[in-house]
């Protein structure tokens, strides 16, 4: 306890960031640092599962008392331990993991493992006094699900992707256009300076999955028009390309999204996840949205992966009455819904 706060400490590493996070009464961020691995994969042009275990272990001890100093605060003043468990790399989810629980151990202190999509869910109730019922478009590396959040914990989804995640198709297509890992906020860069108009991809509706998404045959739209251009020496202008599947993309995202309000007759929209840092996304959701609907974001620093958000949902996963012990596991795959 710290000012008579409950104190969670957040430790997240399952993919190429390692953060850790310590936060007041499941909302108050009083330090949330991320050291960000991108420096070391982004030659490789993805994340290399080996790597980022090695800088998750090389790492989280320096992250984690940064952390603790920031807050201004030592081990003994935590509260709670909460940890990303699942899903994400493996190895990279095993450093933080272990690490949770010899602090559990060490320091007598309960611990919590997270669902790390829940974790972005949960990313909206940080710093604000924003509570469910709502629906949420959670858009990651490896997620699109259209998710209604009935109450803390309760959550019932709407549409899925039926093939590649929308970040995923980002990653992929920046790839294509030579414009490196992370292709996400470079496709959103370079888009700015292009026109969303000059090519025409396609949006998938496929019948009798109204609500669920599918980008592999956009995916393939954009790649066959770069192999047709290449054939015929037609110039490729990046940035067109970048907004014109930027485009088809949002428009799909939020599209549904609106049609899964309205069904639910659900007037708030939360977004959630790296692409949620999208700024053509969340413009088109201002604009779309109009009176009818209220639009909520997670800041750009608390949509891409962060040890704030796993602290905000440990928070409440344990005054839910969950917890963890020491046999707490790390799973690749690890289901929310
Ligand atoms: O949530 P996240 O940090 O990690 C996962 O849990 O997967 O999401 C990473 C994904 C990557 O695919 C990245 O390209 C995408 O989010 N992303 C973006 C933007 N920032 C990150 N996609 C579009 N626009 C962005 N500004
Ligand atoms: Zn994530």
């Amino acid at each position: 306890m710290k000012d008579g706060k409950m104190i969670t400490l957040g430790i997240e590493t399952s993919c190429d960031e390692t953060s850790a996070a310590v936060v007041a009464d499941g909302r108050k961020i009083l330090s949330n640092i991320i050291l960000s691995q991108i420096q070391w994969h982004e030659k490789f042009g993805g994340v290399v599962p080996e790597i980022a275990s090695r800088k998750h272990l090389e790492n989280i001890c320096a992250v984690v008392e940064k952390a603790l100093q920031e807050a201004s605060i030592d081990f003994s003043d935590v509260d709670l331990v909460a940890v990303t468990h699942g899903p994400g790399l493996i190895g990279a989810l095993l450093v933080g993991v272990s690490y949770a629980k010899a602090v559990s151990f060490a320091a007598k202190k309960p611990l919590i493992g997270v669902n790390h999509i829940e974790g972005h869910i949960y990313a909206n109730f940080l710093e604000n006094d924003f509570e469910p019922p709502f629906i949420c478009l959670v858009v990651s590396g490896g997620h699109t699900h259209l998710v209604y959040m009935e109450d803390h914990g309760k959550y019932t989804v709407l549409g899925r992707t039926l093939d590649d995640a929308a970040g995923e198709a980002f990653d992929k297509i920046a790839r294509a256009l030579d414009l490196g890992y992370p292709g996400g906020p470079a496709i959103d860069r370079i888009a700015r300076l292009g026109n969303e108009d000059a090519i025409s991809f396609p949006v998938a509706h496929i019948k009798g999955h109204e609500l669920d998404f599918s980008f592999s045959g956009l995916k393939s739209a954009v790649l066959n028009y770069l192999n047709h251009c290449r054939q015929k020496g037609i110039s490729i202008k990046v940035e067109d390309v970048a907004a014109s599947f930027q485009k088809a993309v949002v428009s799909a995202l939020v599209e549904k999204t609106l049609e899964a309000a309205r069904e639910t007759d659900c007037r708030v929209i939360a977004l959630a996840g790296g692409v949620a840092a999208n700024s053509r996304l969340r413009e088109e959701f201002q604009k779309r949205a109009g009176e009818n609907f209220e639009i909520r974001f997670p800041s750009v620093k608390l949509c891409t992966d962060n040890a704030a958000m796993i602290a905000c949902a440990g928070y409440y996963r344990y005054r839910r009455g969950f917890s963890s012990d020491l046999s707490l596991e790390a799973y690749a795959n690890l289901k929310l819904f």
